[in-house]
């Protein structure tokens, strides 16, 4: 098969003049934390990018449709983010909470407006980790319970609070770190007791957290926390109703109902602002990071003003969080969502690609499933689509193909069996809207017949066929 090119991008990336790949590696195994991992059998080594562009150090163009693992959420050095981070470096780079700045009070302000109900006020942190670690403590402060309910398949960070409600045993160390966790079983249409046949299967999945209320703990929980969608556990969509029918049986055990938006929030899912929103809840605490800052150290957490005024009782404070250069980048995020329209460009590309990939998964066994929301999308690669069982080497096949056609990719799920497909906002935005500067991208990478097409992602409805080399050949 020819390999497809990438389509002109009028960008130059500067000359790199640093150390070589294999320097680097070996700095790397010298001195940093041995658990980190690399995704390829031969390293890449990114030093630069431009919206949906990262190039390595020998020049060589990459499409990137991961983002730093769903973090670089309007584009690779957006001009616009830049713009506003170096303006507030040269003014003030940092000052607290202890002063006054109008960074942090007009951040918090447009946040708020994105959210549904009572959801208006925000606490600034600096990770996904300690937004949940303090909205498990905001639970449990409201609520005066203790013991949380999560979810089998869910990551929701490395801290030690978090990694009690991760529940994949990759990322858990073997320390006590879970107390007062339930976890539930996983609402997974796809590998879970019920399926997309059953209308039924979102109360089924909702019934066995009120098992677990009943059964393993006093009847009065703190709280319950899901992703929207299971993100690192490779992009579980639950099925419809879901969280409707657990959040009515948490809230009857006294628990607070958080939502974890680290990869869903933003537009990403395209039909909704919030992952939650797809699912008709609006839940009591929402936990953010990731794609909210586009890369820079950057989370929140937003709740109501009546459980907010429960940590009233003591000092909250973190140096850090809401720091005016993170606020005044994480504004420009959302200014650039807005104007750009990403949410409808995540819509209506995103339902583009899935079409393609479900003709894909027709022609080629090795793909057990396509899901996904919006620019949210996983497919799960299997050995045999009776048994389901995991194909992982498979996987990092087609992801060592797509990188060497010039197309990086994620993987997910506990075997690392499903490719992860989260591509950048702004990458996605058709050529009409964007110019030369950001002409095609799968569409063009994909197609076999170059890239003049004014939109060529939505006139190519087989180009997803194109995105998996020879492994996929049934
Ligand atoms: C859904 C979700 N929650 C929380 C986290 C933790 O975020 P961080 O790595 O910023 O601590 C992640 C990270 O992958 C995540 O995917």
């Amino acid at each position: 098969m020819k390999t497809p090119e990438l389509p002109p991008f009028d960008h130059q990336p500067k000359k790199y003049t640093g150390p070589s790949v294999d320097e680097v590696l070996r700095l790397r195994k010298e001195f940093l934390n041995p658990g980190i991992f690399l995704y390829y059998k031969k390293p890449i080594m990114l030093v630069e990018g431009k919206m949906q562009y990262v190039w390595d150090e020998q020049g060589r163009r990459y499409l990137d449709a991961l983002g730093g693992i769903v973090t670089v959420s309007v584009g690779h050095c957006h001009p616009d983010v830049v713009d506003v981070a170096r303006r507030q470096n040269e003014t003030l780079q940092h000052s607290t909470t202890i002063y006054l700045h109008p960074n942090i009070a007009e951040y918090a302000q447009k946040l708020a407006s994105k959210m549904p109900g009572e959801l208006k006020v925000c606490y600034f942190v600096n990770s996904g980790s300690e937004a949940n670690d303090l909205a498990l403590l905001m639970a449990r402060v409201y609520t005066g319970n203790y013991d949380v309910i999560a979810l089998r398949n869910a990551y929701h960070g490395g801290s030690a609070a978090t990694m009690g409600l991760t529940a994949h045993r990759t990322w858990k160390f073997n320390v006590p770190h879970s107390f007062g966790v339930h976890h539930a079983i996983a609402p997974d249409p796809y590998r879970g007791l019920w399926g997309r046949d059953d209308v039924d299967a979102g109360k089924k999945y909702a019934a066995d957290v009120k098992d677990l209320l009943d059964f393993a703990t006093s009847g009065q929980v703190a709280a319950f926390v899901a992703e929207s969608i299971q993100g690192v556990g490779g992009c579980v969509v639950f099925p419809d109703g879901y969280l409707k029918h657990v959040y009515e049986h948490v809230r009857g055990a006294g628990g607070l109902c958080i939502a974890d938006e680290v990869q869903t929030g933003f537009g990403r899912t395209g039909t909704h602002y919030w992952g939650f929103e797809t699912q008709g809840v609006i839940p009591d605490i929402v936990t953010m990071a990731k794609g909210i800052g586009n890369g820079c150290p950057l989370g929140a957490v937003v709740t109501t003003p009546k459980i907010a005024a429960t940590l009233g009782q003591r000092t909250h404070f973190n140096t850090f969080g809401g720091n005016p250069v993170v606020c005044a980048q994480g504004k420009a995020v959302l200014e650039a969502i807005e104007r750009e329209k990403l949410q409808e460009n995540a819509l209506k590309i995103g339902n583009h690609i899935l079409a393609g990939l479900e003709r894909l998964k027709e022609k080629h066994n090795l793909i057990g499933d396509v899901r996904g929301k919006g620019l949210l999308l996983g497919i799960e690669l299997v050995k045999d689509r009776q048994s389901k069982e995991p194909a992982r080497e498979e996987c990092a096949q087609v992801l060592e193909a797509c990188k060497e056609m010039g197309l990086l990719l994620g993987k997910g799920g506990l075997h690392a069996q499903t490719v992860r497909f989260s591509p950048l906002g702004q990458a996605f935005l058709p050529a009409a809207a964007s110019g030369n500067a950001c002409p095609t991208t799968f569409g063009g990478l994909a197609s076999p017949h170059g890239t003049s097409a004014a939109d060529p992602c939505l006139a190519r409805p087989r180009s997803a066929g194109y995105l998996f080399p020879h492994v996929l050949r049934s």
